[in-house]
């Protein structure tokens, strides 16, 4: 089976963000990902909304519902963002944890806290009992303990933390352990029914060993995707621009 790909694009709400336009447009940018045969949108609305704004996750909602794709939110299991959560209704929620500081989500949720468990446990309560149908993955790393709390916690499916295996593949480090505790957990995951997703950091090139080892059958890749966009597209703009110079 082809693994599913989800495609976030929060960083194009970063660019429009860090001018304050409206562009480039979130619409657009949802749009032509699903024409392009993405199977997912996949959007992170943070508690700061340092890219993703609420009207962003209201209109996403609409162009999966045109196209008949999911969308997949990513939050922190903060009491507003899931009642935001519960008004959109997306087709699946991925549970992340989140700290102001960040650059960007850092590792897997930290299933050995009771406290934390139990929050996460009332959550997915609540989306499950408001939301129809919702599905609940958990951001976490690859190990024993987190998926059989994920299990206990009856949620649909487990998304692995990739950053640290991208950042090996990134600078030519050895990346047959991660390849191999991937492959581990998997085994232990499909034990317990629960769907087996990947996400964060995940190039063109290092999500290869991943596909060609057929470990995940989801895929959420982001911030290369825009950022190799600008490379795919810049040269077009330009020329395009160029000739509107000559035309003039
Ligand atoms: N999956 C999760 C749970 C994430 O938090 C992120 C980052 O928002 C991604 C996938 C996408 O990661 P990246 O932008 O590094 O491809």
């Amino acid at each position: 089976m082809i693994p599913r790909l989800g495609i976030n694009i929060d960083h194009v709400a970063t660019l429009r963000q860090a001018r304050g336009e409206d562009y480039p447009s979130i619409v657009v940018a949802a749009t032509n990902v699903l024409k392009n045969g993405a199977d997912q949108i996949t959007i992170h609305l943070r508690e700061d909304r340092r890219h993703i704004q609420d009207t962003d996750v209201e209109a996403v909602r609409l162009v999966t519902r045109r196209y008949g794709k999911p969308l997949n939110l990513e939050m922190a299991t903060s009491d507003e963002i899931v009642d935001v959560a519960i008004a959109i209704a997306p087709d699946w929620v991925c549970l992340v944890p989140e700290k102001r500081e960040e650059k960007t989500t850092e590792g897997g949720l930290d299933l050995t806290q009771k406290e934390a468990v139990e929050k996460i446990q009332l959550v997915c309560h609540k989306l499950k009992k408001e939301v129809e149908g919702i599905k609940i993955s958990l951001f976490v790393e690859a190990n024993e303990h987190n998926m059989n709390v994920a299990s206990e916690l009856g949620v649909d499916a487990v998304e692995i933390h990739t950053g640290d295996y991208a950042k090996a593949h990134l600078n030519g480090e050895d990346f047959e352990k991660y390849l191999s505790d991937f492959q581990k957990v998997k085994a232990i995951a499909e034990s317990l029914k629960l769907g087996y997703h990947a996400g964060h950091g995940l190039t063109d090139e290092s999500v290869l060993p991943l596909l060609q080892s057929e470990i995940f059958e989801e895929y959420n890749i982001g911030h290369w995707v825009v950022c190799q966009a600008v490379f795919d597209g810049i040269g077009q703009v330009v020329s395009n621009l160029k000739e509107c110079f000559r035309n003039s």
